[in-house]
């Protein structure tokens, strides 16, 4: 099963991703944990990219929609290997990212046309303003008004995608109750 966690910066993914892998391996199963963007060399160019304040252009949202592409292409090898191993794989962002985040959804749809979509994708929903709390914004996609156009299209993939949708506000230990109860239904522990 390749199980996914999205939201835009800040939402609390990785800290929930930490604490699910931990609870999933109590439960007796076998994990593994990938993030994206990938310590790859396209992953490594898009986080210097991330930093260049033309990175919210139309321009540059397709040169990082193309790299982006390409390291989740990397990582699918990884992925499928885990999977047949029986493992279970969860994972911070994935193609869905790509939607929500770069503009241009059918030239995005066209250039992850073998990506595996997860199989299941818990969107943590978070506000804008909490969110920025949250972080220290070396990214130019970390500002308020960016991430308010993504969260929207969060929601949006949420309703067209059968999402599982996660208030993100609370805390960390409701958050990650409220993970365990979607997953319990889903899985077999
Ligand atoms: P993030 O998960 O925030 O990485 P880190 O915790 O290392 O900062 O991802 C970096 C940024 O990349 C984040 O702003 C979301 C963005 N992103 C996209 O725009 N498209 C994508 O397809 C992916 C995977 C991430």
């Amino acid at each position: 099963m390749y199980l996914c966690l999205e939201g835009i910066d800040g939402s609390g993914k990785s800290t929930q991703l930490a604490m699910l892998g931990e609870w999933l391996e109590k439960c007796g199963l076998e994990v593994l944990r990938v993030y994206e963007p990938t310590e790859s060399p396209p992953g490594q160019l898009i986080r210097e990219m991330l930093t260049d304040p033309r990175a919210t252009t139309p321009h540059f949202q397709r040169i990082l929609g193309l790299l982006f592409a390409a390291d989740r292409m990397m990582l699918m090898d990884r992925i499928g290997e885990a999977e047949k191993q029986e493992k279970i794989v969860i994972s911070d962002r994935s193609f869905y990212s790509s939607l929500a985040y770069q503009s241009d959804p059918d030239w995005i749809l066209e250039i992850n046309r073998h990506i595996k979509k997860p199989d299941l994708v818990i969107l943590l929903d978070v506000d804008v303003e909490q969110a920025i709390n949250r972080f220290e914004g070396k990214d130019h996609f970390e500002n308020p008004e960016f991430l308010g156009k993504v969260r929207k299209n969060y929601l949006k993939l949420a309703q067209n995608h059968n999402f599982s949708v996660v208030n993100a506000n609370h805390s960390v230990r409701k958050v990650h109750e409220d993970i365990k109860t979607i997953l319990s239904s889903r899985i077999r522990i």
